[in-house]
């Protein structure tokens, strides 16, 4: 009697975390971090950061909550991949991205711009890397999502380079991307020399130390990730348990100093969850607001 009892308060109790943990899913937040990588005396740049969106055709109410940071006049967008689960939610995911277009941006694919979501046992992220689709036909719109973005003047970073003058004072910009490398799909660029740029800024959406390290050895200062979704389900006050990647769980979401360098790793908790784990604990979907600073401030 005493064990049925227990049995029935365990299931109640597993009912009400997953209730919350749905709705969790949805609670939109804006993160606010000080990234301290300009040069001194530079002022400050506010770059908005936003990745895995997961956008499927019913969601309406993330893409007007994506489109409202618009608002924020961010000096640069960078979104990390993952920007949607089917083909039929592209067009959603770029009238998300449409107010944006028109800051200077930066991007790089998840494995989720190329491959649509399928069902996967969710209890497999709790213990260790997920699978990254080597045998599955590409089937979603990928050339023509990023060419609204290129057509945009956004620079496509995947595996390759780009610069751009950032902020009112023009600040010479190097940035440098890898493609995916839960995918395996990441290849560093031709070296080049940053002699020119005040700051360079990494792009890679899954965090393997392997591509975060390669970024900061070529001087990135500050490397943009996502694809952890901080851990996804979390503990509370402990949280993320996984970084679906090599990368310890601890550095999953927000801004950490790499190793003993001058440089940042900052992982986007990311907005969204597959369509097929809709869930999120201690861990709320985010974009994030990055002010980069002068490293002396
Ligand atoms: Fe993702």
């Amino acid at each position: 009697m005493k064990l049925r009892r227990l049995a029935g308060a365990g299931l109640i109790a597993g009912a009400a975390t997953l209730g919350y943990a749905l709705a969790e899913a949805h609670w939109y937040t804006l993160r606010r971090v000080l990234a301290p990588v300009l040069p001194a005396g530079a002022r400050p740049i506010k770059v908005l950061h936003l990745s895995d969106m997961h956008l499927t055709a019913r969601q309406r109410r993330k893409v007007e909550w994506v489109k409202a940071l618009a608002a924020l006049e961010p000096e640069l967008v960078v979104v990390t991949g993952d920007n949607y689960a089917f083909a039929d939610a592209m067009e959603l995911a770029l009238e998300a991205l449409e107010p944006h277009l028109a800051r200077p941006g930066a991007f790089v694919f998840g494995s989720n711009d190329y491959y649509s979501a399928i069902l996967k046992n969710p209890a497999a992220y709790l213990f260790g890397p997920t699978d990254s689709e080597p045998e599955r036909q590409r089937d979603l719109p990928t050339e023509a999502f990023r060419q609204v973005l290129t057509r945009a003047g956004w620079s496509d970073l995947n595996n390759a380079r780009g610069q751009l003058e950032l902020g009112p004072e023009r600040l010479a910009t190097d940035l440098v991307g890898l493609a995916d490398p839960h995918l395996d799909w990441d290849r560093m660029p031709d070296p080049v020399s940053h002699s020119q740029a005040a700051l360079v800024l990494g792009l890679v959406h899954a965090p393997y130390l392997r591509a975060v390290d390669r970024l900061v050895a070529d001087q990135a200062r500050l490397v943009l990730a996502g694809h952890t979704h901080g851990g996804q389900v979390g503990l509370p006050l402990y949280g993320a348990l996984v970084s679906n990647s090599d990368l310890p769980a601890r550095l999953a979401a927000g801004l950490h100093r790499w190793r003993s360098t001058d440089s940042f790793l900052h992982v986007s908790a990311g907005l969204g969850t597959s369509p097929y784990a809709p869930v999120r604990l201690a861990c709320r979907p985010e974009a994030s607001l990055i002010t980069l600073v002068p490293a002396d401030a």
